[in-house]
C-alpha cells in the first residue's frame, strides 16, 4: 500500500519537474522492502540514510535516536560528531514532544532563536534543514535532521510529504529493530547467566579439590629444598617449580572469586574515587606505554553501595585488557582509554543505574568471540588466565548491576558497567 502512495507521489513530483527518474520505483520498493527485512539496526539506519540521500539529493541526514540506558538521544550515522547528543530536557526535543510535527529552519528563524546556544551551535554544524521527529506510541523515540538540497532550492510540499511518508515508516522500523535488540539481547544475557552459574559451580568444585594437594607440594617442595641450597643448578629447579605452583595457586584463587557464592562486603563507596585509586595501581604500565587516558564524569554523585575491593578489582581488570589490547597499536594509531560516568534511567522510583565506561582504541573482539569473553579460561593471550572477565562478571551480578561489551574489530572496544544507586 505504502509502496503505491509512494510511487504515485514521487511520479506526480517528478513529472512536475520534467524529469525522467526511471529507477525511482525500484528504489521506493528497495527502501520498503529494507525497512521490512533489516532487523539489525545500524544497517537498517544506514540503509535508510542512503535511500533518503538517493531520493531526494541531499548530503546530510542525521538519525538521533533515544538510548534506554541513558534517556539521551545519540547520534547513530558513522558520519557526524560523537558529542552530538540531546536529551529530552533540551528545548529542542521539548518543542518537538509538543509540536509533534516538523521544523524548518529557514522558514522558522523565532523557534530556532528559543533554542539553547548550545542546540543552535550544533544545528549550525550540521547545516540543518529540516527537523523531524520520529514518534511511536506517544513518545519521541527518534530525531531525523535533513541538510539543504544538493540544488540549495528550498523543500516543496510533495517532497515533504514524500520524506514524512517515508520517516514515519522509518521510525516503526527503527522500534522494531530495537525491541528485536533488546529481546534476542535479554535472551543472550540469560543464556550467558546459567552457563557462567553452571561453569562457576565446576569451577569452584575443582578449585577446592585443587587447592589441599596443591599446598601440600608446595611445602613438601620447600622443605625438600634445603637439601639443595649448595647446587645452584638444583636450587634454581627448585625455585622454577614454586613460581610454577604460585601460578597454579593464582589460577585457583581466580577460579574461586569467579565462584565465590556470597561475601559482599557492603558500604558506601565513590565510584569516581574508586577508579581514581585504581589507576594509580596500573600507573606505571599507563605511563610506560604512554596510554592517554580521558576522564567523561558526567555525574557529580558517583556514591554507591557496593564492595570496594571487589569493585576495584573490576575496574582494574578493565583498565589491565584495555591496556593489553593497546599494546600492539601500530604508532599511527592512538592509545586512549576514555573512562567515563554518567548517570543511567530509572529502575524504579529510588533507584537508578550509574552507568561506568572504558572505551579503549585497541585492537577490538571478533564477532565470533565476543559471547565467550565472559568464560572462565576464555583468553586469547599467551600469558592470559581469562579470568579477568568472568571474575568482573560475577562481581557486577552479585552487585545486581549488569555489563556489557561493544567492540568493533581493528576499531576498539567498551565495556558498560551498570551499578544500581539508590536516589
Ligand atoms: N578491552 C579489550 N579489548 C580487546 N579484547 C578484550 C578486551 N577485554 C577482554 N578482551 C578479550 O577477552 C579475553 C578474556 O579477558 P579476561 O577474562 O580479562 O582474560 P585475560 O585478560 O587473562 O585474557 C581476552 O583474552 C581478550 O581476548
Ligand atoms: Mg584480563
Amino acid at each position: 500500500m505504502y509502496i503505491c502512495s509512494q510511487t504515485a507521489l514521487l511520479m506526480s513530483l517528478f513529472r512536475k519537474k520534467k524529469e525522467v527518474k526511471p529507477d525511482l520505483g525500484t528504489l521506493l520498493s528497495e527502501l520498503n522492502k529494507s525497512l521490512m527485512l533489516i532487523v539489525d539496526k545500524s544497517l537498517l539506519i544506514n540503509n535508510f540514510i542512503a535511500k533518503v540521500k538517493q531520493i531526494c539529493a541531499i548530503d546530510r541526514v542525521y538519525i538521533f535516536l533515544l538510548d534506554e540506558n541513558t534517556g539521551k538521544y545519540k547520534l547513530q550515522n558513522s558520519e557526524g560528531k560523537a558529542e552530538w547528543v540531546l536529551t529530552g530536557k533540551d528545548k529542542l526535543i521539548n518543542w518537538l514532544s509538543i509540536n509533534e510535527k516538523e521544523l524548518i529552519i529557514s522558514r522558522n528563524p523565532a523557534i530556532v532563536s528559543y533554542f539553547s546556544k548550545e542546540e543552535q551551535a550544533m544545528l549550525e554544524a550540521m547545516k540543518a534543514e529540516l527537523i523531524y521527529p520520529l514518534k511511536v506510541m506517544n513518545h519521541i523515540s527518534g530525531t531525523i535532521f535533513l541538510g539543504r538540497k544538493t540544488d540549495d532550492t528550498a523543500y516543496m510540499q510533495e517532497e515533504l510529504d514524500l520524506l514524512f511518508l517515508m520517516f514515519n515508516q522509518a521510525a516503526f522500523a527503527i522500534e522494531h529493530a530495537s525491541l528485536y535488540e533488546m529481546q534476542s539481547d535479554r535472551i543472550r544475557k540469560m543464556y550467558r547467566t546459567d552457563r557462567l552459574a553452571t561453569l562457576g559451580e565446576l569451577a569452584a568444585g575443582a578449585a577446592h579439590e585443587i587447592r589441599n594437594p596443591l599446598t601440600a607440594i608446595r611445602s613438601t617442595i620447600q622443605y625438600l629444598s634445603k637439601d639443595f641450597k649448595d647446587d645452584p643448578l638444583k636450587s634454581e629447579m627448585v625455585t622454577e617449580l614454586i613460581s610454577e605452583v604460585e601460578r597454579i595457586n593464582k589460577i585457583v584463587q581466580g577460579l574461586l572469586s569467579f565462584s565465590r557464592p556470597t561475601g559482599l562486603n557492603m558500604a558506601e563507596v565513590n565510584i569516581e574515587q574508586l577508579i581514581n585509586q585504581t589507576l594509580v595501581l596500573a600507573q606505571t604500565k599507563l605511563q610506560n606505554q604512554q596510554i592517554d587516558i580521558q576522564y567523561e564524569y558526567f555525574e557529580e554523585n558517583t556514591t554507591i553501595l557496593g564492595d570496594a575491593e571487589q569493585l576495584k578489582q573490576v575496574f582494574l581488570n578493565m583498565i589491565l585488557n584495555a591496556l593489553e589490547a593497546m599494546n600492539q597499536n601500530p604508532p599511527e594509531r592512538p592509545r586512549t582509554l576514555i573512562i567515563s560516568i554518567e548517570k543511567g534511567t530509572a529502575i524504579n522510583t529510588n533507584t537508578r543505574n550509574l552507568l561506568i565506561s572504558f572505551e579503549d582504541t585497541g585492537k577490538g573482539i571478533e564477532g565470533s568471540e565476543i559471547e565467550n569473553v565472559f568464560n572462565p579460561f576464555f583468553t586469547t593471550k599467551e600469558d592470559g588466565t581469562g579470568l579477568g572477565l568472568a571474575i568482573s562478571y560475577g562481581v557486577i551480578n552479585r552487585h545486581e548491576g549488569d555489563i556489557e561489551v561493544n567492540s568493533i574489530p581493528g576499531k576498539g572496544t567498551t565495556f558498560i558497567i551498570k551499578l544500581p544507586q539508590r536516589q
